[in-house]
Parts: structure tokens; sequence; C-alpha cells
């Protein structure tokens, strides 16, 4: 047997898991690692979920650095759709565009929280001089440049909520790594975070130790900048994860999702199917 053959399936990204069958398979192989799968398996679910054709709320991402693709914006609206989660926790508002796609994704209960720094603009002025080649090669500078963008434009893409929105929108601005997620109630009570905030190794980890405690054991946990050409320590971070549990990825983004506890379980249970 060549070395290949004893791999577990979407090991090799080049060959993704394509069915929702293949995705339940390798969780039950239970070995850990990165399994990757075919945005379609996504959309297979979330269809299989809803009896009409599933309206997924997207607008144009900004082309500029910070933000997400088309194709992540598609599959964590998709994975949305699948949880149907309570409350949502965001590391990293930036302009809000990722903010705005949770709101109109989730349902009318669902209650969006969202952290980002505020104002840093005296302390990393300087990072406005920063070229373009340094912004795609220096991860530091890249996140001292989002930092500084995120201060001096906010969340633009949170304008023009409607009322109903906006009631169910909570921005916190402060260091991730000082928030108290005990004091503000979010121990055990969100199903699904969203961890795109600093990218530093030290703020990964702290960030992914709040989003564990906030699940409680259940939920879903989504990292943005896996695979980074910029940001390798959240690579390294993820490999580090992806050797003690199965952890998604879709080729062609940089999304990493972990499924956990019954959501694991609701997510691949046989009324997901289609069919
Ligand atoms: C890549 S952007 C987020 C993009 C956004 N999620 C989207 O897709 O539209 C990262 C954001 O994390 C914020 N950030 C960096 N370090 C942080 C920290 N320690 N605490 C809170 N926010 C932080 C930055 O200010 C920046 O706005």
């Amino acid at each position: 047997m060549t070395a290949r053959a004893q791999e577990p399936a979407g090991a090799d990204p080049a060959r993704p898991i394509e069915t929702p069958e293949g995705l339940a398979s390798r969780f039950e192989d239970g070995r850990p690692g990165v399994a990757y799968i075919k945005p379609k398996v996504l959309f297979l679910k979330t269809e299989a979920l809803y009896d009409a054709p599933v309206p997924l709320s997207i607008h144009l991402p900004s082309s500029g650095i910070g933000s997400i693709s088309l194709l992540e914006a598609a599959c964590l609206t998709a994975l949305v759709r699948i949880v149907r989660p309570r409350r949502i926790f965001e590391f990293g508002t930036f302009l809000g565009y990722s903010t705005s796609l949770f709101l109109a994704n989730s349902g009318p209960g669902c209650q969006v929280v969202s952290v980002d720094l505020g104002d840093v603009t005296e302390s990393l002025a300087g990072a406005a001089g920063y070229s373009d080649a340094e912004l795609r090669s220096d991860d530091r500078k890249n996140d001292d440049h989002l930092r500084l963008t995120q201060a001096r434009m906010g969340p633009l893409y949170l304008r023009d909520l409607a009322e109903d929105d906006r009631a169910r929108l909570t921005l916190l601005h402060q260091d991730s790594r000082t928030l108290d997620i005990k004091g503000l109630g979010l121990e055990g009570a969100v199903d699904f975070v969203f961890v795109d905030g600093g990218h530093d190794l030290e703020t990964i980890a702290s960030d992914t130790e709040r989003a564990r405690r906030m699940l409680g054991g259940s939920g879903v946990i989504v990292w943005h900048d896996f695979n980074s050409g910029i940001h390798g320590e959240v690579t390294r971070y993820m490999t580090g994860e992806s050797q003690k549990d199965v952890i998604l990825s879709v080729p062609g983004s940089m999304l990493a999702v972990g499924l956990y506890g019954e959501a694991r379980e609701t997510a691949l249970n046989a009324a997901f199917r289609p069919g």
C-alpha cells in the first residue's frame, strides 16, 4: 500500500471531498488532520435543510486588503444557514463586511457580537506610510495597516443597517486578549465564532481559547487566513489544531472550520443530506 492510499480522505487539497457522504465518513474515520472539501459539500448541505432555494445574502467584498473573498463569503454564509446560530461572535470587525453577512444571513433572534480595537490612530500613524509591497510581504506591517484602516474608516459596511439588525448587533471596542468572556455573559452562550482579528500567534491562541469557552463544547469555529501567503502564524497555529481534531478547509479559500459537539452531529446528520 502506498503512503498516499493511507491518507485520510481530503488530506490533499488537489483531491478534496466532493459529497456530504464523503464528509460524514471522513469524521467516522476519526483521524485528526486537515480535510479539504469542495464548496458544493457545504452548499448541498444547506440546500437539503430548506424546502425552497436558499437565498444567501452577499454583497461584493472590497477588493482591498483585509476582508474576505466572494468564495469565502459564500462558504461562511452557507455555514451560518446550516448552523442557524443563536449568537455569533466575531474577532476582527474591520470595516464590518463579514459582520454584515452574519446579520443578513442569520435569523431575527440571532445576536451578533463583534470586537475590534477602536481608535488606534495615534499609536499606529506610521503604518499609513507602508508600501503595497511591504503590506503584501510583512505580516506585522499588514496587521498594523489593518488596525489603522479600521480606526480611520470605521465599520462602513454597517452604516445602513435596518433598525432590527442594528438592535441585535453589539460592537465591542477593546483588545480581544483582554475580553472578559464570563463577565460579558458569553461563556457557553455562543454557537458560531469567526476568528479574524490579530494574526500573530499570541492573539490567535488567545482568541481561540476564548472561542472555545464561548462554545462550551458545541458549535462552530471558523478561522480566517489559514494557508495565507502573508499570515504564516495562522497556518502554523491551525496545523497544530489539526493534529488534535479534524479541521475542514475549502481549497482556494483561507477558511479553516472546526465543528464541535452537538453542532458536529447536527451538521453530519442524515437529515442534512439531499434527497
Ligand atoms: C482581517 S481584519 C477583519 C476582517 C473582517 N472580519 C472582514 O472579513 O470583513 C482584522 C481586524 O482585526 C483587528 N484586530 C487586530 N488585533 C486585534 C486585537 N488584539 N483585538 C481586537 N481586534 C484586533 C484589526 O484592527 C482589524 O480590523
